[in-house]
């Protein structure tokens, strides 16, 4: 029987220890990423940037030990919270009006898909709504609910076109002074502005959760054009693909940009305001948080595919409400929400 010493098993092990790192890095390295499931995709991801830190730690000498990610290619249902993995965090203002709840239920049931994810509704109302507080209660997600109401003088009236004023504002600060208030620089996360009247693809979430300061990417379906975004020159943004007012420091729609949270950590008071030019609201912002053209981080496959859409959803006329009533003295019964 061959006799197995403590030190030849320690080295045995050590040995075991280091083919299977070198078989780890390899795998995740060459490994054909088409072929995988958009969770598989994920941590891959994940586990190429903890190594990418790992290296440049160890060079620095410091210790890591790091908790292993599990993920079983079983699972049908996404998980919610994968350890470790930077959140998301989506601010999204939302009011009141017949489409909202078809709005919200679409963004929902897309956000569903996302790990690591936390949605902060901001409702443009004096107090939080019913419909929203049933909605989110029931939506399965993370959420924080919030309401701030725009003032009546900077609203937009009835017969107004939509551009008139600005949308959204004091809600977006809410949510950004709900993040400095309740998270702290060890969080670690992305912040998001995602309008409730988008189209999201579930790609963008997987390339932005990795955010240094402030990522950048194309939108269709925006500013007149098929779409419009950034112009990126050997991996470094250079320059602007946009029809209107392209001489806004930052001439993009809130759809196309993500801030690290602990980078706006630092600067805890940039805001947006009800009182720039129209279009301004991107660069305000940004440029309170001193970024530069080339600090830019280029996402979406350096800017070349679409991954989100500025898609608007026609006003519904009930027209025929008024006509039901007089044919038979009542409307649609006004107990049922829609
Ligand atoms: C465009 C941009 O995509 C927005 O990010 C920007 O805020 C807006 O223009 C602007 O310039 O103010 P657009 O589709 O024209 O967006 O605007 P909406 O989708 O009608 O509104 C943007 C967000 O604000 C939505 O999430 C919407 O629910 C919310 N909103 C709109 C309010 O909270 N209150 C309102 O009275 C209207
Ligand atoms: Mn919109």
């Amino acid at each position: 029987m061959v006799m197995i010493t403590p030190r030849f098993k320690k080295k045995y092990l050590f040995l075991c220890f280091f083919a299977f790192q070198f078989f780890l890095m390899f795998y995740i390295s060459w490994c054909p990423t088409e072929d995988l499931s958009r969770m598989e995709k994920l941590v891959l991801i994940y586990q190429k940037q903890i190594m990418t830190q790992d290296l440049e730690l160890k060079k620095l000498k410091v210790p890591v030990t790091r908790p292993k990610i599990y993920y079983g290619t079983e699972q049908k249902i996404l998980p919610k919270y994968i350890k470790d993995l930077p959140y998301i965090y989506a601010i999204t203002p939302t009011y009141t009006r017949l489409e909202q709840k078809a709005e919200l239920t679409r963004l929902s049931q897309t956000l569903l898909h996302i790990p690591n994810f936390h949605w902060i509704v901001i409702e443009d109302a004096i107090t939080k709504t019913q419909l929203v507080t049933k909605f989110l209660r029931n939506s399965g997600l993370n959420y924080t609910h919030l309401n701030a109401l725009t003032p009546k003088h900077y609203k937009l009236e009835e017969k107004d076109p939509n551009w008139l004023k600005p949308r959204g504002v004091l809600q977006r600060n809410a949510g950004l002074e709900w993040i400095v208030t309740n998270r702290n620089n060890k969080s670690n996360g992305v912040i998001y502005f995602m309008d409730d009247d988008n189209t999201y693809s579930l790609k963008l979430f997987d390339e932005i959760r990795f955010t240094e300061k402030v990522s950048v990417w194309p939108v269709g379906l925006s500013g007149g054009l098929r779409f419009e975004s950034p112009i990126v020159t050997n991996n470094e943004v250079s320059n602007w693909f946009v029809y209107w007012k392209p001489e806004r420091p930052f001439p993009m729609d809130m759809a196309g940009f993500a801030i690290n949270l602990n980078f706006f950590l630092q600067y805890p008071e940039a805001r947006f305001s009800l009182r720039v030019q129209r279009g301004y609201q991107e660069s305000t912002l940004l440029s309170q948080l001193h970024v530069k053209l080339n600090d830019l981080e280029p996402k979406a496959n350096d800017c070349k595919e679409i991954l989100v859409w500025h898609t608007r959803t026609e006003k519904t006329k009930l027209k025929n409400e008024d006509k039901l009533k007089l044919k038979y003295g009542h409307g649609s019964d006004l107990t049922i929400e829609v």
